[in-house]
């Protein structure tokens, strides 16, 4: 019995790990400067996150490319205002990328 406890409790603790990476993007975003010129649904001085994550719905390597955005800058993608760098590693950048591209 107790062994089938701990297997239930090793799946939970599995099966969370999905939402809480999502979590650490949305954590991560809040942490930088990135809310001063994005929100999730509405377009400020960047893109709304989610029209970047429909225009790039089923584009490959897009993780890759938004995350050397992110960490770079770019410009023209979405009007004539650019994005200046971020400072955030490469790591950072990538789980951003991801959590961007995960919004619906
Ligand atoms: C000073 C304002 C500013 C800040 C700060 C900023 N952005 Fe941007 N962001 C922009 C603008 C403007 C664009 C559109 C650039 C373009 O047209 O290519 C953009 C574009 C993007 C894109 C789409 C890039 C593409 O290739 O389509 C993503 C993803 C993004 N930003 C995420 C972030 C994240 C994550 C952060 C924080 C680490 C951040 N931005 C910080 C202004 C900003």
């Amino acid at each position: 019995m107790k062994n089938i406890l701990f297997s239930l409790f090793a799946l939970t603790a599995a099966l969370s790990v999905q939402p809480a990476m999502a979590q650490d993007g949305q954590e991560l975003f809040k942490s930088k400067p990135c809310a001063a010129c994005h929100s999730i649904d509405t377009k400020l001085v960047g893109p709304a996150l989610k029209d970047v994550a429909a225009k790039n719905a089923g584009v490959a390597g897009a993780v890759d490319t938004l995350a050397s955005h992110i960490k770079n800058g770019t410009q023209g993608n979405w009007g004539p205002m650019p994005m200046p760098a971020n400072p955030v590693t490469d790591e950072e950048a990538k789980t951003l990328a991801t959590w961007v591209l995960s919004l619906k």
